[in-house]
């Protein structure tokens, strides 16, 4: 965790690069363009169009080291128990790669690959089956990373089934999918670490009783007592483990459904990507290091200039899930105010994560970008080459990314301040060469460790989420109400009760 001297550091600093603009720190830097980018495999990052120059930079880096990250993130890949409010290792590197040096790390990259096998026997016998549709139902973590990855992979599918996701428990979806699908061609997966999460328990029981073939209904899980009790066979139970945290369990059978959709290379490719980051993560030097860089950089825009919102914009409609994705994996896991030890935070924590794709956005919010109040720093995602045939579609793409960095950051004067746009407003560019299984797993590997160090910097769990139990204990106590069993007395809140009471008698 940063202590007092870094943070003034930090500010000091600040002050020193708020007096230029982000065009005069470029023009005054000679070759910042390349000396602020970097490139691991197929990703390209360019980083000068942010608001820092490079005596900053380079401190944030030098005190990134010594504040002992390199220690930490080893004992994560080593599976240390840092998830200490919860008790538990942090594993999911494990899933992918074999870089811990411990026995409880290989026993846990074993478990993964024998998993990895099992997986790919139930797809055998889904395949005699004559199974032609699968619904993945799950919500969070047990959804937006496979529905992301499937998404924005579709173009290597070769797994041979359709997939469907089901998340919310809005009956909407159960609706559309019992009526077009045949219940003795489809399977359900249900996907839950824990196996207690509402959604997916209501839904899943519909489900359930809608094939009327527990052959056919799996559990992904953690908890098998839990899955047993709602009747999945004990060999339809895939495991995963408390040492995977949902929001980073695209790597498991989690993602089956991507496994289904795409097949068992394409996935493995994808746990190979993640396994390169993993490897630069560890291993490159912090000035080299994309992950340290991408930290550095997004702790940079919350605390130096004090930015509470983070934009993450891919210029690919494949990557359309990707803000999703990233905003559990961002907001779930930094979204805290006290440290690990139970202090409040000194430094303001996770920003606000928003997204959307590019081009449809430029003609929606980024008038809000290029001239609201709030300055939105900005990741910038481009596909260098497409995944389509229309060249004249992707060129005038990219050069509407390149626009839009441009002129956010340089800005354009005008008599008339209707008309002004007064830049200064940062953004970092990602270029995957193509949207590969493998430049997938390494960009999501990348958000994820990046993650992690912001957390080592402010000093929280990133790996809890006490946050979202509240809400469930109240919903469960109201369902009574709801229900109408039970009558609204003065015990219950007073506003809950009037709205209760216009719920009931419309
Ligand atoms: O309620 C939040 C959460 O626990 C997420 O962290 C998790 O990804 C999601 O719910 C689903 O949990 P589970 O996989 O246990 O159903």
């Amino acid at each position: 965790m940063w202590n007092t001297q870094d943070w003034h550091a930090v500010q000091a600093h600040a002050r020193r690069c708020r007096a230029r603009s982000i065009e005069d720190i470029v023009m005054a830097e000679p070759g910042r363009a390349q000396a602020f980018s970097r490139r691991i495999g197929p990703l390209y990052f360019n980083f000068a169009r942010q608001h820092i120059d490079a005596e900053a930079m380079a401190d944030l880096q030098r005190r990134l080291e010594d504040s002992g990250i390199r220690g930490q993130a080893r004992a994560m890949f080593d599976g240390h128990r840092i998830n200490a409010s919860e008790d538990r290792a942090v594993l999911h590197t494990a899933l992918r790669s074999n870089l811990g040096t411990t026995p409880e790390a290989h026993q846990a990259h074993r478990d993964a690959m024998a998993a990895l096998d099992q997986l790919e026997g139930v797809v055998g016998r889904l395949r005699t089956k004559g199974i032609t549709d699968v619904i993945s139902v799950g919500i969070g973590g047990s959804d937006l990373g496979p529905r992301l990855v499937l998404n924005a992979l579709s173009e290597y599918a070769q797994g041979g089934f359709n997939v469907h996701f089901l998340s919310s428990a809005d009956g909407m979806y159960l609706d559309r999918y019992t009526a077009a699908l045949d219940p003795s061609k489809t399977a359900v997966l249900l996907v839950s670490k824990s196996f207690n999460t509402q959604e997916t328990l209501i839904n899943g029981a519909v489900l359930k009783n809608w094939l009327d073939d527990p052959s056919r209904v799996f559990a992904i899980t953690a908890n098998r007592d839990r899955a047993l009790a709602f009747n999945v066979r004990h060999d339809n139970i895939l495991p995963i483990w408390d040492w995977v945290g949902g929001r980073f369990s695209v790597w498991s059978a989690v993602a089956f459904s991507v496994v289904l959709g795409l097949g068992m290379p394409a996935f493995r490719e994808f746990l190979g990507g993640a396994a390169d980051m993993d490897a630069h993560f560890l291993q490159a030097p912090v000035e080299d290091n994309a992950v340290m860089w991408q930290a550095l950089l997004s702790v940079w825009n919350r605390n130096a200039l004090d930015y509470n919102t983070q934009a993450i914009i891919p210029y690919d409609e494949r990557l359309e899930m990707l803000p999703s994705h990233l905003q559990q994996v961002l907001m779930e896991s930094l979204g805290k105010s006290v440290t690990v030890d139970g202090e409040d935070c000194t430094q303001a924590t996770s920003p606000v994560l928003m997204g959307a794709s590019g081009n449809p956005s430029q003609h929606s919010f980024f008038q809000y970008l290029q001239q609201g109040i709030g300055i939105v720093p900005i990741d910038f995602i481009g596909v260098v080459k497409s995944g389509h045939c229309q060249p004249a579609n992707h060129h005038f793409i990219l050069a509407n990314l390149l626009a839009q960095a441009q002129s956010l950051a340089n800005g354009q004067g005008s008599a008339d301040p209707q008309k002004r746009y007064p830049g200064n407003r940062p953004s970092s560019v990602i270029l995957l060469d193509e949207l590969t299984p493998r430049a997938l797993g390494m960009l999501l590997a990348l958000y994820e460790h990046s993650v992690f160090v912001q957390s080592k910097i402010w000093g929280i769990n990133a790996f809890d989420q006490w946050g979202v139990e509240l809400g469930k204990q109240i919903a469960t106590s109201l369902m009574p109400y709801v229900e109408g069993r039970e009558k609204a007395d003065d015990a219950l809140d007073p506003v809950t009760r009037e709205l209760l009471a216009r719920m009931l008698t419309p």
